[in-house]
Formats: structure tokens, sequence, C-alpha cells
């Protein structure tokens, strides 16, 4: 479904990913890992197309996406739910969702949708009216990825979705991230909670410095000796 392929990206002359190449599949949940610093979003940013790569290719669905526009990008099917959730916080929790579905595929579907997500996160229809800047942090995170939803995506790319909540809010997220996929919707999930990741991922990518160094299977990977060491310290 996606292919990033041999992707060097670059912040003026800075380069901050080097040969990146990774595969995701329909309805798969793939993770990304990596300490801070290590390029994730800008990794995530080269897919929706925030960031252009100076070399290598990013191809969804068949296209080359790689030089298309964020909004273009959108209507494809990509959706991406950013780091730190960016809301608007004087707008009502229904104006936000409103908002990730402005495009042309689903703007005449808008009402359904906003049904949708309203069945998915009961709370955000009994908030409907509230202003996003009043509500907890598990609840906004649940708009950030309600608002992705609008556009009825293939693929959601969701930035630490787990950052700042309390565990039992992670878990939350965490299993309405697997209901997406039990709907077909493909995830590149990137977090820094490396095990509850890796237990609902079906394969994952660590980065370091801007490189992939380490590919595979989730539960491979659990069992393996650098993930244990740097990222579950064990
Ligand atoms: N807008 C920017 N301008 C210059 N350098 C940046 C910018 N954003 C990120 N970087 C640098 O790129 C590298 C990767 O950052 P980032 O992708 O945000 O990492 P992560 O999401 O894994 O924490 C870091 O060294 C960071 O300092
Ligand atoms: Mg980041």
């Amino acid at each position: 479904m996606l292919e990033v392929s041999n992707v060097d990206t670059f912040y003026g002359k800075i380069q901050a990913l080097w040969a990146v190449s990774l595969k995701i599949d329909e309805a798969e949940i793939v993770a990304l890992i990596g300490a801070n610093g290590a390029g994730k979003t800008t990794l995530l940013n080269t897919i929706s197309g925030l960031l252009h790569p100076a070399s290598g290719s990013v191809t969804f669905l068949g296209k080359r996406i790689d030089a298309l526009t964020l909004h273009a990008i959108v209507e494809l099917g990509i959706s991406h739910i950013p780091e730190g959730r960016r809301l608007f916080p004087d707008m009502s929790v229904r104006e936000n969702l409103e908002m990730g579905a402005y495009m042309r595929r689903v703007w005449k579907q808008k009402q359904k949708n906003l049904d949708e997500v309203y069945q998915l996160f009961p709370i955000l229809k009994a908030r409907q009216g509230q202003l996003a800047r009043t509500l907890s942090g598990g609840e906004q995170q649940m708009v950030a990825m309600g608002r992705g939803l609008m556009s009825k995506p293939r693929l959601c790319i969701i930035d630490e979705p787990s950052s700042g909540l309390a565990p039992l809010v992670v878990e939350e997220i965490f299993r309405i991230i697997q209901g997406l996929q039990d709907q077909g919707i493909a995830i590149f999930l990137i977090e820094q909670n490396v095990q509850q990741t890796l237990e609902i991922a079906d394969r994952a990518y660590v980065l370091e410095n801007g490189r992939v160094i380490l590919e595979g299977g989730s539960k491979q990977l659990l069992e393996e000796e650098l993930i244990r060491k740097a990222y579950l310290g064990l």
C-alpha cells in the first residue's frame, strides 16, 4: 500500500533521514520506534507531504506522492494525526472534527462521517459543544484521531498518541487503534511506549539517527536483545 524507498530528507543543509526504506500493507499496524530526535516525525512529515525528500521516493497505492501537496495526499487517503494533537483550542469539539472533512472527496458525507466518529468516541458526542482546550489530554487525543478519521483514510499515520497520558487512557487509545485496524485501516504508529506498541503492531521499524537500524515482526523484536536493552530497559 505504502512504499518508502531510499529516502533522504534535509532541513536546509542538515540531513535528518538517510536512505530510509519501509513498506506498509493494507490494514497492517506498523510501528516506528526510536528515541527523541531519531527522525520519526521527519519521516512522517516526508510521507504526509509536509516535507519533500531530496532523493528517493514515496509511493501510495501505486502512485508517486513525494512531490504532491499535503492536501493532495489527504485526498488520496492518507491521514496524519500529528504529534502534540494540534487542535484549535478555542473551537468546539465538533468544529475541530469538521476541520478534518474539508476535502472535496468527503465534504458531502461530513455528517455521516461525524456520526461514525461519535460512535467510535461517544464521549466526544457528549462534549461536542465544548471548547477543545477544556478537554482532558485523553479526550484531546480522541479529537485529534477523530478529526483524522473524518477524511475516511486508508492509512492513518499517528505520531506519539500516548504522549503525556495516564496508563489507563493509553490503553484505551491503543484499543481504539486496534479497532481501526479491524475496520480495514492501515496504521503507521509512532511511539516511545515500546512494549505496548509492539504488543499491538504487526511489524516494526527502529529508527536511530535518521537511519532504519532494525526491522521485523513485533513478536520477534520483543525478543531482540537491542530492543530489550535500549527500549524496554530489561
Ligand atoms: N524544523 C527543523 N529544522 C531543523 N532541524 C530539525 C527540524 N525539525 C527537526 N529537526 C531535527 O531533525 C532531527 C529529527 O527530528 P524529529 O524528526 O523531530 O525526531 P523525533 O520525532 O524522532 O523525535 C533532530 O535532530 C531535530 O533536531
Ligand atoms: Mg517526533
